[in-house]
Formats: structure tokens, sequence, C-alpha cells
């Protein structure tokens, strides 16, 4: 009888198991959209997500990529429905509710992204989805929803009302099997900081992992809150030294919502976006782009920076020279391409003369190298839409402060 109980339950699991998993096929290259966190937390509304997905397609942003427009935390009331235990989005931020919002973003030809959290609250507060997870999904299906963010607040002890600490692989397999079963394609964006080492169990979960905290608009920093931390661009870049093998086509390292024309210099912008674009980072937009700079549009909109982020091997680059003053990264691209970023790690101007056929490049992990003296490559600058000559001879550049210069190399024939 015994036995006959446990081939029972070992058939149910197996039940469960079959047809559970997160939906392929998404997310081949790195997301590209806007996230409203970071520019206006949970003081978000209906009328800022309609005005963004406008300027979209105004600003040329859906033309150049740029395809998600999510909401993050903020967008419900503080209580689910008593009776259907549904999540009820803010009357007075969202009065026409989400269904419409997201059928105005797809009439734009967009996806529409939405924002909770694997615990009983989220960060802001607002209702968790802990224990209502198929509801939940059901939900986002049925409002057309394309693109779950899905956070780690007060999932345990210390955080939240939980004595014990929610399994981070557990929640979110949970939530990926329940949007599996609502039926509508969502790209999955675990949001765990890094804190449960996602890179090791997140390809088979989502299509993307945050790496790190918060960002912050500054170039290399900690801002402490007791807690927790937000990071500068450099610390959260240096975090997670070893991770990039994880990181591919269907399952990104996720650097965090970006910061770029939110008071970093334009030199500083460039470098910050030209380095997500190295990292295969999703590309997600954090700035109030109804505000945005025609400087800051020609960074973020840079065709060729987009390109090497978006190349189909989806290999993240890595750190090739650390001198004093200045890195140098390296991007293995698609048809024998690289692309290489020499950076101003300096507050001021930088004198750059490098010689080509004093360094062999080798990608170790990814079983690709560079030998400058049998190949020569031509040179694109991607950051400014240039030529730049060939690797036959020193690429010589004057570089402001914590700027950036990004080359294509395509070999000569
Ligand atoms: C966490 C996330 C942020 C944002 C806030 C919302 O801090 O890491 O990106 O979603 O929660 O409260």
């Amino acid at each position: 009888m015994k036995q006959l109980i446990l081939t029972a339950a070992a058939l149910c699991t197996l039940a469960q198991g079959i047809g559970a998993q997160k939906f392929e096929g998404l997310a081949q290259t790195p997301p590209m959209g806007w996230n409203s966190w970071n520019t206006f937390a949970c003081d978000i509304n209906e009328k800022v997500i309609r005005e963004t997905a406008d300027l979209f397609v105004s600003l040329g942003l859906k033309d150049a990529g740029y395809e998600y427009v999510v909401i993050d935390d903020g967008w419900m009331k503080m209580e689910r429905d008593p009776e259907t235990y549904l999540l009820v989005p803010d009357p007075e931020k969202f009065p026409n509710g989400i269904k419409a919002l997201a059928d105005y973003v797809h009439s734009k030809g967009l996806k529409f992204g939405i924002y909770n959290c694997a615990g009983t609250l989220t960060c802001g507060g607002y209702p968790g989805t802990r224990g209502f997870e198929y509801i939940d999904a059901r939900q986002y299906a049925e409002w057309g929803v394309d693109f779950l963010k899905y956070d780690w607040c007060s999932t345990g002890a210390g955080n939240g009302d939980l004595p014990y600490q929610q399994n981070a692989p557990a929640s979110y397999t949970l939530m990926r099997d329940a949007i599996y079963k609502a039926g509508r394609p969502m790209v999955f964006s675990i949001c765990e900081w890094g804190d449960n080492q996602p890179w090791l169990w997140g390809e088979n979960v989502g299509h993307m992992w945050r790496v790190s905290g918060d960002i912050a608009n500054c170039w290399d920093c900690e801002l402490s809150y007791g807690g927790w931390s937000s990071w500068g661009v450099w610390s959260i870049i240096r975090m997670r030294p070893g991770i990039r093998k994880y990181s591919g086509p269907g399952h990104w390292n996720d650097f965090d919502m970006m910061e770029v024309g939110n008071g970093f210099t334009l030199a500083e912008d460039r470098t910050h976006f030209a380095m997500w674009c190295m990292l295969a980072s999703p590309l997600i937009l954090g700035n109030d782009i109804r505000t945005m700079s025609k400087d800051v549009l020609g960074i973020v909109t840079n065709r060729e920076l987009i390109a090497i982020n978006q190349d189909p091997l989806g290999i993240q680059a890595f750190r090739f020279i650390d001198e004093k003053g200045y890195e140098i990264w390296v991007k293995p691209l698609d048809k024998g391409e690289w692309a290489i970023a020499f950076v101003n790690m300096t507050d001021g101007r930088l004198h750059i003369d490098y010689d080509w056929r004093k360094h062999t490049v080798k990608d170790t992990l990814f079983s690709r190298d560079i030998d400058f003296g049998k190949q020569t490559f031509d040179l694109r600058d991607a950051t400014h839409n240039k030529a730049a000559g060939t690797s036959a001879t020193n690429f010589v550049r004057d570089m402001d402060a914590h700027d950036i210069v990004v080359l294509r190399l395509t070999p000569k024939k």
C-alpha cells in the first residue's frame, strides 16, 4: 500500500512537471525597452505610460529596437480584492485599468510589461504574489502582459512577515510554471539582485536576471541605506567577475535598468550605454524620455552600438586590459567580427596610442582569438559612426574624462 501511495505521488510530481517550462524563443537578443522605476518610483500613472509609448514611436526609439514598456512597482491598490483575491490597479493612477493600457501600448506595435514580487509584499509595500502565483499569472495573461519583472522583497526572516527564508529557485520556478500555465508568452525577468546566484539556475527559469542591487546614477559608488545598497555603474560592472559564461540568447545577465540621461556628463552617459551594449545586458531605459535631450536620444539610439548589443552570438564582453587610467573590453561578434571598447577611467583627458600587433586577444571561455600579426581588421568607430582605419597602424585618440570609444573590427579580406 505504502509503495502504491509513493508511486502515485511520484506520478503526480511527474505530471506537474510535464510541460512546465519557461516560454522558449523569447529574448533571443537582450530585451530593449523602458521601465518607470529609476525616474518615477511609485509615482506613476497611465498618462506617463501612454506618453512614453507615443514617444517610443515619434522619437524613433521603436525603430531603433526598443520594444517593452514596463510599469514597475506602485501600480496596485494596497489590498487585493477581498472576494476574488485579484490584484486591483490603483483607480486614481490607472482609471482605465491595466487591460486598456496594455491595449494602447500594443496598438503602437509595442509590448507591455508589469511588476510584482515573489514575497508577501512588493518592495514598495503593495501586495506581493506569494501564494497567488497562478491567479496573478492568469490575470496578467488576460490583461495582455508580455513581460513580468518579479522582485524579491518580503521573502523571509527579517524581511517581511515570514519566519523563514523563501527558496529563490523554487519561488521563481513556481512563477515560471504559473506563467506557462496561463498560456501567454511573457519575458520573465528575475530580480533577486544576484543574492542567490541566479546565473547558476536561471537559464531554465527566466529570460534575464539582475546581477546586483539597484543601480544609482553615479559613476562608481555604493550608496548604503542600512540593510541594502544601491550601486554606481562601474560598481555593478565589476561586481560579479566570472558570470559571463552564463549569459546568452534567451537568458541574460541583467546589469539593471539604465541611468543614462539621469544626471551624468554626456561622456559618462555614452560610456554607461556603450558598456551595457558590450555586456549584452538588456537595454532598459530608466530616464524620463518625455524630457530627454537630443544628445541623450542620440546616444540611446546609436544603431551601431545597439547592433553590438543585439549581436546574434550573444556573448558578453570581458575586461581585456586594466591599465592605470584605462580599461579595454572585448566582445566577440558573429561572423568573425569583434567589438573592442577603450574606456578613459580618469577624471581628466587621456591620450591613447595602442599598437594592435603587440596584443593577442584570447577568449578562452568561448574559444575565439585574434592574432593581429596574422590578421588585419578594418576598424569602425561605433560610438561616433565613422571609419577608424585598420589594425595595421596604431589606434591613436584623445579621450575626454570617463569617455569611451567602441571599435567594431571586421576581418580584412
Ligand atoms: C527593488 C528592485 C527595483 C525596483 C524596486 C521597486 O528595489 O530592485 O528595481 O523594482 O524594488 O520597489
